[in-house]
């Protein structure tokens, strides 16, 4: 399968596929076509030139409208014919456009164990609200924030002593493990989404 990986930060979601795709190029059963941003000079792009992976950079601020903009992500993704887009760490809400030419073929890694704390901050506010234990879940995206069918979820106590970064750095481990699995597995098996239901064939 086709990956194209969308990252806006550190990308350390992102290096563990390439990994585990460096690991197995064969077995894994996806490679990475392409690596887009919503910014430049992040880490995440950098991994991606550095494993020798084309990217591509599509900022809000370039584009008349949130819908033009959605509409050259779409674009510039659209060119690399991904059969997955791979939402790792990606800081932006995908719109209409991006959703009718990629729906059910997208997923998202977030940290918390939704449907509790969805958003941008989401081990900041599982602590804050004093959980004893969350995580990350891997999901299919729809046109809500992080509120599209789970695929797969991984739990992380939380400590006494944790701060948002401690946390969250915990959180991250977990989950760049789940990522992998997943995306791996989605390709190998091929899937079929019921409704809130992702069944692996
Ligand atoms: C991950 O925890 C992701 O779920 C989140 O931001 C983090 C991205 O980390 N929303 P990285 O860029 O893959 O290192």
């Amino acid at each position: 399968a086709r990956l194209v990986v969308l990252v806006s930060g550190s990308g350390t979601n992102l290096q563990a596929l390439l990994d585990a795709i460096a690991a197995d190029p064969e077995g894994y059963g996806a490679r990475i076509v392409a690596v887009g941003a919503d910014r430049d000079g992040i880490a995440g792009l950098e991994r991606a030139e550095r494993a020798g992976i084309p990217t591509f950079v599509c900022r809000v601020k370039d584009h008349p409208t949130r819908d033009a903009w959605d509409r050259a992500l779409t674009e510039a993704t659209a060119a690399h014919e991904p059969d997955l887009v791979v939402s790792a760490g990606f800081m932006k809400i995908v719109g209409k456009e991006f959703l009718a030419r990629f729906g059910g073929r997208v997923i998202n890694t977030h940290p918390a164990l939704l449907p509790s704390f969805p958003g941008a901050h989401g081990a900041r506010d599982a602590l804050a609200y004093g959980v004893k234990v969350t995580g990350c879940t891997v999901h299919f995206v729809d046109d809500g924030v992080d509120t599209g069918p789970i695929i797969a979820q991984g739990v992380v106590g939380v400590r006494d002593e944790d701060d948002e970064s401690a946390l969250h750095e915990r959180i991250k481990e977990v989950e760049r493990e789940l990522l992998v699995e997943v995306v791996g597995r989605l390709a190998r098996n091929g899937y079929r989404i019921e409704g809130r239901k992702v069944k692996f064939l």
